[in-house]
């Protein structure tokens, strides 16, 4: 259920420097600067930062080693096996996750939602008009949060684009499915999306009439779904999967591979066989993942997007093509920005992307 070596590890090199503030790195300088403000970037860590005060009220770096200690280790038992340990792994490694997926949302959405903006005054041509509700998103593997938080940030967006204001927005409906249980994680993140910030009591009658939630309750639906998605046929997960609009595997179908190839195939051809055309299936990963296969007793080594194609857009395809590749990145950068605030050290990422349409 984990990659063979911890995420954090891929991006050492890039990691920023210890101090609550992220400063740019030299050698980014070339990257494109994100899509989304600054300014909503720190509001989505603020939720993070809200969503696990307790963890940050004491010196949190101990538990941190723990955690890191037991993912080297592969002992995910461990690691996931307590509440304040999912609360430090959601808190330092899904918190930078949520800003970049965030920033990837927006940068795909004339993809995404192409609907949406077609009412809002945006200068991006989209690509299609989607025949099904893209509103409808599946995370698989989604069960640390970030997700979940990056897709409010682009409900805050789509409904300031669409001048929503005091108007509610359609309701963007995302589904957590995770085997591991992360409930708590989801529902206490779920929360801080739809709630105002806590202020200090000293804060300014202007602070205090400034204040709001990111996004309102009634515009944004969470669920969370224990499932083992290679192992459990549940009539749930193939209920949503057959509603679903978009449905994503970030930093997870190498896991899976890893997990069992044949099964992550098969998985991903029952996945052909659910979704509803037009669905858009996003698949992230660490750049350069490989997986390895024994055929007739000898090892050899495939990139993960090299297995991803294979089974999507050769092996699916008996009489007719079941997928059509819309969109791929070998190498996408996000940095966080220098003046973003946040109680612990976060990092850069890097991933490959590769966004599929059923057809
Ligand atoms: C590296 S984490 C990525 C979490 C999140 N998607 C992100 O990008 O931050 C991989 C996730 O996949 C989940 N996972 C692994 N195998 C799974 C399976 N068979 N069924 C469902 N979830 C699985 C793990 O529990 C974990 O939460």
């Amino acid at each position: 259920m984990a990659p063979p070596r911890p995420r954090w590890e891929a991006n050492k090199k890039q990691a920023a420097p210890k101090t609550q503030k992220v400063q740019k790195p030299k050698i980014f300088a070339e990257a494109p600067p994100p899509s989304i403000p600054l300014e909503l970037q720190q509001l989505l860590l603020n939720i993070f930062k809200n969503s696990f005060s307790e963890r940050f009220a004491t010196d949190i770096k101990p538990l941190l080693q723990e955690v890191k200690g037991h993912l080297y280790n592969r002992d995910f038992a461990t690691a996931f096996g307590k509440d304040e340990y999912l609360e430090t792994y959601a808190a330092r490694w899904s918190a930078s996750r949520a800003l970049g997926y965030a920033d990837l949302f927006w940068d795909l959405r004339a993809h995404l939602w192409p609907n949406e903006l077609n009412s809002a005054n945006l200068d991006v041509e989209t690509s299609e008009d989607a025949p099904v509700k893209r509103r409808e998103i599946v995370c698989l593997g989604g069960g640390a949060g970030a997700e979940l938080v990056a897709l409010a940030g682009v409900q805050k967006m789509l409904s300031d684009a669409n001048g929503h204001g005091c108007t509610t927005p359609s309701s963007l409906n995302a589904r957590a499915v995770d085997v591991a249980d992360w409930s708590s994680i989801i529902e206490q993140l779920a929360q801080n999306v739809v709630k105002a910030p806590p202020l200090s009591k000293y804060a300014s009658a202007a602070l205090q009439a400034a204040n709001g939630a990111l996004i309102e309750p009634s515009s944004f639906n969470v669920s969370f779904h224990q499932h083992d998605i290679l192992n459990e046929e549940s009539s749930k997960l193939l209920k949503l999967l057959r509603e679903a609009g978009l449905v994503t595997l970030m930093f997870t179908l190498n896991e899976l591979y890893s997990t069992s190839m044949s099964l992550t195939q098969k998985f991903l051809l029952n996945l052909t066989a659910l979704l509803p055309t037009g669905a858009l299936l996003l698949v992230v990963d660490s750049p350069g993942s490989y997986s390895t296969i024994t055929l007739n007793g000898a090892e050899k080594k495939y990139p993960m997007q090299w297995l991803l194609n294979h089974t999507l857009l050769t092996q699916s395809r008996k009489e007719e093509a079941k997928w059509e590749k819309i969109h791929e990145d070998e190498s996408r950068w996000f940095r966080l920005g220098p003046t973003l605030q946040y109680p612990i050290e976060l990092e850069n990422m890097r991933m490959q992307l590769h966004l599929y349409r059923r057809v």
